[in-house]
């Protein structure tokens, strides 16, 4: 059932285009999103949205206040559901509560959508199991299309979490008509190439494979991105701590100086998100700043850059989701290429379970 590929998880990373497609299905039309789970006459009371997750599908919510505020012009924010529960939350009457989880399980995002629910909030989850109990709670739900997932370490559920989040912002950014024409048109141009993004290029997955064995000792790993790309960086650590047991730390970039740049030395192995549409010269400049001290700097960019140790060579896209989806499966290939020359078993990582239903 592995059809091939050596891990689930090789194989569900492989599979994203296909899971892009089915979300797509039905929903992207010639002058607008459709999104039949929704109603714009539901969302346009809607004066704030808070986004509460755990783990990767944190990434994606804090991915997807990115995109809410800029597609839809409503306030966002985010929460760690095993904070959130228990901080006596203010919360606006008026606002959505959106849970966010592949499994549908998490006890503390069940949790957090019964509070936010018992205060009188709108809820919507996007869930990838269908009759789940989260998807049970929830007012609304968009369930995300992406099959089962059966590798711990999240790939395909967490491109469907961010794809139907991008849904969701530009649908609702139709609704409130806060877009002009010119980026609305941008955006639906951007929706209609991301498959083909997704799509994993033998070239890369060949260069990750035999990169991989640079990175296998040292003090462990920087992540590092700006804007859409620090939820990126967030989510590349995750995913090589989670299956390699090495030390590694997502930050945006523009906060190195304030404290981790501390760390950095040439055992150090500085993985820099430096994406041509978002800041790229603040980026850039910030890991000049690494690299003055020594880091061992990967580069994932489409640029030259004389600095790196080593260049990942990405595709260039005018689009930032692009960008992210294009760095995405990179980050994903990376953490599981090293994992896998470290001997682990990237399917089944120790200390791991794919639900988890206590607290
Ligand atoms: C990481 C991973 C976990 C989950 C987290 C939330 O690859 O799988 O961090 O993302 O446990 O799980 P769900 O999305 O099922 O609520």
């Amino acid at each position: 059932r592995k059809e091939g590929y050596r891990y689930f998880m090789e194989k569900e990373i492989y599979e994203q285009p296909r899971v892009l497609a089915d979300i797509l299905t039905g929903r992207l039309g010639e002058q607008a999103v459709r999104l039949d789970e929704l109603e714009a006459d539901w969302l346009r009371p809607i004066s704030s949205v808070t986004l509460c997750a755990c783990g990767t599908s944190y990434h994606a919510a804090l991915t997807g206040s990115y995109l809410l505020e800029r597609l839809a012009r409503v306030p966002a924010r985010v929460e760690i559901a095993s904070e959130f529960r228990y901080r006596e939350p203010v919360l606006d009457p008026n606002g959505l509560f959106v849970v966010i989880s592949q499994s549908g399980e998490t006890a503390d995002t069940l949790e957090a959508i019964k509070l936010a629910k018992a205060q009188g909030l709108a809820t919507l989850a996007l869930c990838n199991v269908d009759n789940s109990s989260i998807v049970r709670e929830a007012e609304r739900t968009l369930l995300l299309r992406a099959g089962i997932e059966k590798g711990v370490a999240s790939t395909k559920a967490f491109s469907a979490q961010v794809l139907t989040l991008w849904l969701l912002a530009l649908y609702w950014g139709q609704a409130r008509a806060v877009l002009s024409g010119e980026r609305h048109a941008r955006e639906l141009t951007a929706l209609r190439a991301v498959l083909n993004v997704m799509q994993v290029q033998p070239r890369v997955h060949e260069r990750l494979h035999r990169l991989s064995k640079r990175y296998l000792h040292g003090h462990g790993f920087f992540f590092i991105g700006r804007d859409l790309f620090y939820p990126l960086a967030l989510e590349g650590a995750l995913k090589l701590k989670e299956i390699s047991y090495l030390h590694a730390e997502g930050d945006p970039a523009g906060e190195m100086k304030h404290d981790p740049i501390a760390l950095a030395d040439a055992e150090l192995f500085t993985i820099a998100l430096m994406a041509r549409s978002t800041f790229y010269e603040k980026v850039k400049s910030n890991v000049e700043e690494l690299s003055a001290r020594d880091a061992t700097l990967i580069a994932i960019t489409t640029e030259d850059f004389e600095l790196a140790d080593d260049i990942i060579q990405i595709r260039p896209y005018d689009h930032p989701m692009l960008e992210f989806f294009e760095m995405l499966v990179v980050v994903q290939l990376l953490a599981m290429e090293i994992a896998i020359r470290l001997g682990n078993d990237v399917d089944m990582p120790r200390n791991l379970a794919k639900s988890v239903t206590v607290e």
